[in-house]
Protein backbone atom coordinates (compact mmCIF):
# COMPACT_ATOMS: atom_id res chain seq x y z
CA UNK A 1 0.00 0.00 0.00
CA UNK A 2 1.15 3.18 -1.00
CA UNK A 3 1.50 5.37 2.09
CA UNK A 4 1.25 9.16 1.24
CA UNK A 5 3.29 11.79 2.52
CA UNK A 6 1.31 13.98 5.27
CA UNK A 7 1.79 17.48 5.65
CA UNK A 8 -0.20 20.02 7.67
CA UNK A 9 -1.48 23.42 8.73
CA UNK A 10 -1.11 23.58 12.83
CA UNK A 11 -2.85 26.45 14.79
CA UNK A 12 -5.42 27.12 17.09
CA UNK A 13 -8.09 28.06 16.33
CA UNK A 14 -7.35 26.37 12.32
CA UNK A 15 -10.77 25.40 11.32
CA UNK A 16 -11.21 28.93 9.06
CA UNK A 17 -7.98 28.07 7.44
CA UNK A 18 -7.66 28.11 3.39
CA UNK A 19 -4.28 26.23 3.24
CA UNK A 20 -5.74 22.61 2.60
CA UNK A 21 -7.78 23.65 -0.35
CA UNK A 22 -4.61 25.31 -1.55
CA UNK A 23 -2.34 23.02 -1.32
CA UNK A 24 -5.18 20.28 -2.73
CA UNK A 25 -4.70 22.45 -5.94
CA UNK A 26 -1.38 22.77 -5.86
CA UNK A 27 -0.38 19.16 -5.60
CA UNK A 28 -3.37 18.18 -8.30
CA UNK A 29 -1.87 20.39 -10.48
CA UNK A 30 1.46 19.25 -9.99
CA UNK A 31 0.96 15.54 -9.88
CA UNK A 32 2.03 15.49 -6.32
CA UNK A 33 0.97 12.52 -4.42
CA UNK A 34 0.19 13.95 -0.62
CA UNK A 35 -2.25 14.36 2.15
CA UNK A 36 -2.94 18.17 3.40
CA UNK A 37 -4.82 18.25 7.04
CA UNK A 38 -6.06 20.71 9.36
CA UNK A 39 -4.19 20.35 12.96
CA UNK A 40 -5.64 22.15 15.64
CA UNK A 41 -3.36 22.06 18.89
CA UNK A 42 -3.87 22.83 22.31
CA UNK A 43 -2.27 25.69 23.50
CA UNK A 44 0.02 23.81 25.79
CA UNK A 45 0.36 20.95 23.18
CA UNK A 46 2.26 22.51 19.80
CA UNK A 47 5.37 19.96 20.37
CA UNK A 48 3.00 17.02 21.38
CA UNK A 49 0.68 18.11 18.12
CA UNK A 50 3.78 18.11 15.88
CA UNK A 51 5.99 15.00 17.04
CA UNK A 52 2.62 13.26 16.24
CA UNK A 53 2.45 14.20 12.80
CA UNK A 54 6.05 12.93 12.32
CA UNK A 55 5.83 9.79 13.61
CA UNK A 56 2.61 9.38 10.99
CA UNK A 57 4.74 9.96 7.87
CA UNK A 58 4.65 13.86 8.62
CA UNK A 59 7.03 15.89 5.59
CA UNK A 60 5.79 19.08 6.89
CA UNK A 61 3.43 22.13 8.70
CA UNK A 62 2.17 25.51 8.04
CA UNK A 63 1.81 27.53 10.95
CA UNK A 64 -0.71 29.91 11.92
CA UNK A 65 -1.58 31.30 15.08
CA UNK A 66 -0.32 31.64 17.84
CA UNK A 67 2.36 29.13 17.31
CA UNK A 68 5.24 30.48 14.90
CA UNK A 69 7.14 31.64 17.61
CA UNK A 70 7.08 28.59 19.30
CA UNK A 71 8.06 26.90 15.81
CA UNK A 72 10.94 28.67 15.58
CA UNK A 73 12.05 27.75 19.24
CA UNK A 74 11.77 24.11 17.57
CA UNK A 75 13.32 24.13 14.68
CA UNK A 76 16.88 22.03 14.43
CA UNK A 77 18.00 24.16 11.74
CA UNK A 78 16.70 27.74 10.95
CA UNK A 79 17.24 29.43 7.02
CA UNK A 80 18.04 33.08 7.28
CA UNK A 81 14.55 34.35 6.29
CA UNK A 82 13.86 32.91 9.23
CA UNK A 83 16.08 34.21 11.37
CA UNK A 84 15.54 37.70 10.49
CA UNK A 85 11.37 37.05 11.15
CA UNK A 86 12.43 35.73 14.61
CA UNK A 87 9.38 33.15 13.66
CA UNK A 88 8.91 30.22 11.25
CA UNK A 89 5.72 29.64 9.13
CA UNK A 90 7.18 26.12 7.51
CA UNK A 91 8.55 23.33 8.70
CA UNK A 92 10.40 20.55 7.13
CA UNK A 93 10.52 16.78 8.88
CA UNK A 94 14.33 15.25 7.57
CA UNK A 95 15.40 12.23 9.11
CA UNK A 96 13.52 13.46 12.21
CA UNK A 97 14.95 16.96 12.25
CA UNK A 98 13.10 19.76 12.31
CA UNK A 99 14.34 22.29 9.80
CA UNK A 100 12.55 25.95 10.56
CA UNK A 101 11.98 28.62 7.25
CA UNK A 102 9.87 31.44 6.99
CA UNK A 103 7.98 32.39 3.64
CA UNK A 104 5.49 35.00 4.64
CA UNK A 105 7.80 37.93 3.15
CA UNK A 106 8.38 36.45 0.12
CA UNK A 107 4.87 35.25 0.17
CA UNK A 108 4.15 39.11 0.38
CA UNK A 109 6.78 41.06 -2.13
CA UNK A 110 5.28 38.35 -4.82
CA UNK A 111 1.50 39.22 -4.29
CA UNK A 112 2.32 43.20 -4.12
CA UNK A 113 5.21 42.99 -7.40
CA UNK A 114 3.86 40.52 -9.26
CA UNK A 115 0.07 39.72 -8.78
CA UNK A 116 -0.53 43.48 -8.09
CA UNK A 117 2.17 44.67 -10.92
CA UNK A 118 3.32 47.40 -7.96
CA UNK A 119 6.91 48.30 -7.48
CA UNK A 120 8.65 48.55 -3.87
CA UNK A 121 12.20 49.71 -5.32
CA UNK A 122 12.25 53.18 -4.47
CA UNK A 123 8.62 53.53 -2.99
CA UNK A 124 7.41 55.34 0.45
CA UNK A 125 6.48 52.31 2.54
CA UNK A 126 4.20 52.62 5.54
CA UNK A 127 4.23 49.64 7.45
CA UNK A 128 1.24 49.40 10.26
CA UNK A 129 2.21 46.78 13.43
CA UNK A 130 5.12 45.87 15.35
CA UNK A 131 4.33 42.84 16.05
CA UNK A 132 5.33 39.12 15.01
CA UNK A 133 3.51 40.14 11.30
CA UNK A 134 5.03 42.89 10.82
CA UNK A 135 8.61 41.69 12.15
CA UNK A 136 8.17 39.10 9.57
CA UNK A 137 7.86 41.10 6.65
CA UNK A 138 10.40 43.54 7.44
CA UNK A 139 13.46 42.25 6.02
CA UNK A 140 12.12 40.87 2.26
CA UNK A 141 10.41 44.32 2.13
CA UNK A 142 14.03 46.21 2.78
CA UNK A 143 15.74 43.61 0.23
CA UNK A 144 13.19 45.13 -2.19
CA UNK A 145 14.93 48.69 -1.45
CA UNK A 146 12.02 51.05 -1.05
CA UNK A 147 13.30 54.57 -0.66
CA UNK A 148 12.01 54.76 3.46
CA UNK A 149 9.87 52.41 5.38
CA UNK A 150 7.99 53.80 8.25
CA UNK A 151 6.47 51.84 11.17
CA UNK A 152 3.84 53.14 13.22
CA UNK A 153 1.87 50.92 15.90
CA UNK A 154 -0.41 52.25 18.54
CA UNK A 155 1.83 51.39 21.03
CA UNK A 156 5.03 53.61 19.84
CA UNK A 157 7.79 52.24 22.32
CA UNK A 158 7.19 48.50 20.02
CA UNK A 159 7.40 50.63 16.34
CA UNK A 160 10.91 51.87 17.97
CA UNK A 161 12.27 48.82 19.48
CA UNK A 162 11.46 47.34 15.83
CA UNK A 163 12.68 50.25 14.05
CA UNK A 164 15.93 49.82 16.40
CA UNK A 165 16.16 46.34 15.23
CA UNK A 166 16.57 47.22 11.27
CA UNK A 167 18.28 50.73 12.04
CA UNK A 168 21.61 49.62 10.20
CA UNK A 169 19.67 50.13 7.22
CA UNK A 170 19.24 53.98 7.26
CA UNK A 171 15.66 54.13 5.22
CA UNK A 172 13.75 52.56 8.69
CA UNK A 173 12.23 54.67 11.10
CA UNK A 174 9.18 55.04 13.21
CA UNK A 175 6.61 57.68 14.21
CA UNK A 176 3.18 56.98 16.62
CA UNK A 177 -0.58 57.15 14.79
CA UNK A 178 -0.81 60.35 15.80
CA UNK A 179 2.32 61.81 13.92
CA UNK A 180 1.51 60.65 10.45
CA UNK A 181 0.70 63.04 8.14
CA UNK A 182 2.05 62.42 4.76
CA UNK A 183 0.75 60.37 2.02
CA UNK A 184 2.78 56.63 1.13
CA UNK A 185 3.23 54.79 -1.76
CA UNK A 186 1.93 51.75 -0.72
CA UNK A 187 0.29 50.97 3.20
CA UNK A 188 0.59 47.83 4.77
CA UNK A 189 -1.57 47.21 7.38
CA UNK A 190 0.48 44.35 9.51
CA UNK A 191 -1.98 44.62 12.46
CA UNK A 192 -3.88 41.94 13.96
CA UNK A 193 -7.11 44.95 14.43
CA UNK A 194 -9.02 43.16 11.70
CA UNK A 195 -9.27 40.01 13.02
CA UNK A 196 -11.69 42.01 15.76
CA UNK A 197 -13.20 44.23 12.85
CA UNK A 198 -11.43 47.00 14.00
CA UNK A 199 -8.58 48.95 12.51
CA UNK A 200 -5.53 51.06 13.35
CA UNK A 201 -6.62 54.75 14.59
CA UNK A 202 -4.22 56.35 11.66
CA UNK A 203 -4.93 59.49 9.61
CA UNK A 204 -6.77 59.36 5.96
CA UNK A 205 -3.65 61.65 5.09
CA UNK A 206 -1.43 58.64 4.72
CA UNK A 207 -3.61 57.80 1.39
CA UNK A 208 -3.76 59.44 -1.57
CA UNK A 209 -5.61 58.07 -5.11
CA UNK A 210 -1.94 56.55 -6.18
CA UNK A 211 -1.71 54.48 -2.62
CA UNK A 212 -1.31 50.76 -3.36
CA UNK A 213 -3.23 49.52 0.14
CA UNK A 214 -2.79 46.14 1.37
CA UNK A 215 -4.24 44.29 4.20
CA UNK A 216 -2.71 41.26 5.90
CA UNK A 217 -5.40 40.05 6.70
CA UNK A 218 -8.16 38.05 4.44
CA UNK A 219 -12.14 38.06 4.23
CA UNK A 220 -14.42 37.87 1.85
CA UNK A 221 -15.66 41.74 2.19
CA UNK A 222 -13.52 44.42 2.82
CA UNK A 223 -12.11 44.62 6.08
CA UNK A 224 -12.25 47.60 8.11
CA UNK A 225 -8.63 48.82 7.03
CA UNK A 226 -9.50 48.50 3.35
CA UNK A 227 -13.10 50.47 3.84
CA UNK A 228 -11.05 53.12 4.92
CA UNK A 229 -8.69 53.09 2.57
CA UNK A 230 -11.38 53.06 0.11
CA UNK A 231 -12.13 56.58 0.93
CA UNK A 232 -9.33 57.60 -1.26
CA UNK A 233 -7.58 54.58 -3.12
CA UNK A 234 -9.38 52.31 -5.00
CA UNK A 235 -5.68 49.58 -5.12
CA UNK A 236 -7.06 47.85 -2.72
CA UNK A 237 -5.88 44.38 -1.68
CA UNK A 238 -6.78 41.73 0.90
CA UNK A 239 -4.58 39.02 2.37
CA UNK A 240 -5.44 36.30 0.63
CA UNK A 241 -3.06 36.85 -2.10
CA UNK A 242 -0.09 36.73 0.40
CA UNK A 243 -1.80 33.63 1.63
CA UNK A 244 -1.65 31.63 -1.66
CA UNK A 245 1.38 33.06 -2.89
CA UNK A 246 3.60 32.15 0.90
CA UNK A 247 1.82 28.32 0.47
CA UNK A 248 3.44 28.21 -3.03
CA UNK A 249 7.15 28.82 -2.10
CA UNK A 250 6.25 26.40 1.20
CA UNK A 251 5.17 23.85 -1.29
CA UNK A 252 8.34 24.75 -3.06
CA UNK A 253 10.73 24.09 -0.19
CA UNK A 254 8.60 20.55 0.33
CA UNK A 255 8.34 18.98 -3.37
CA UNK A 256 10.72 21.07 -5.17
CA UNK A 257 8.37 22.44 -7.74
CA UNK A 258 6.88 26.17 -7.82
CA UNK A 259 2.85 25.53 -8.65
CA UNK A 260 0.88 27.86 -10.65
CA UNK A 261 -0.59 30.43 -8.02
CA UNK A 262 -3.39 32.14 -10.76
CA UNK A 263 -4.97 29.06 -11.32
CA UNK A 264 -5.80 28.88 -7.60
CA UNK A 265 -6.64 32.23 -7.57
CA UNK A 266 -9.30 31.45 -10.74
CA UNK A 267 -10.41 28.55 -8.66
CA UNK A 268 -10.95 30.15 -5.00
CA UNK A 269 -11.48 33.68 -5.73
CA UNK A 270 -13.08 33.71 -9.40
P1 LIG B 1 0.81 39.36 15.03
O1 LIG B 1 1.65 38.11 15.12
O2 LIG B 1 -0.48 39.18 14.27
O3 LIG B 1 1.59 40.53 14.54
P2 LIG B 1 1.03 40.38 17.69
O4 LIG B 1 2.48 40.08 17.72
O5 LIG B 1 0.18 40.12 18.90
O6 LIG B 1 0.30 39.61 16.51
O7 LIG B 1 0.86 41.92 17.27
C1 LIG B 1 -0.38 42.50 17.06
C2 LIG B 1 -0.17 43.86 16.41
O8 LIG B 1 -1.46 44.42 16.07
C3 LIG B 1 0.49 44.87 17.33
O9 LIG B 1 1.25 45.75 16.55
C4 LIG B 1 -0.72 45.57 17.95
O10 LIG B 1 -0.45 46.86 18.44
P3 LIG B 1 0.10 47.05 19.96
O11 LIG B 1 1.56 46.69 19.91
O12 LIG B 1 -0.12 48.48 20.25
O13 LIG B 1 -0.71 46.12 20.83
C5 LIG B 1 -1.61 45.66 16.75
N1 LIG B 1 -3.04 45.84 17.07
C6 LIG B 1 -3.93 44.91 17.50
N2 LIG B 1 -5.16 45.43 17.63
C7 LIG B 1 -5.06 46.74 17.28
C8 LIG B 1 -5.99 47.82 17.19
N3 LIG B 1 -7.28 47.67 17.51
N4 LIG B 1 -5.54 49.03 16.76
C9 LIG B 1 -4.23 49.18 16.42
N5 LIG B 1 -3.30 48.22 16.49
C10 LIG B 1 -3.71 47.00 16.91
Amino acid sequence: MLIMDRYAVIGHPVSHSKSPEIHALFAKQTMQTIEYDRLFAPLDGFEATVAQLMAENGKGANITVPFKEEAFQLSYVLTERAKAAGAVNTLSFKQNKIMGDNTDGVGLMRDIIQNMQTPVLGSRVLLLGAGGAARGVLQPLLEQRPEKVVIANRSFGKAIELANEFSAQQRVSAVSFAELNEAFDIVINATSAGLTNEMPAIPLAVFNVHTFALDMVYADELTPFLRFAAQKTAKLRDGFGMLVEQAAESFFVWRGIFPDTQQVFAVLRP
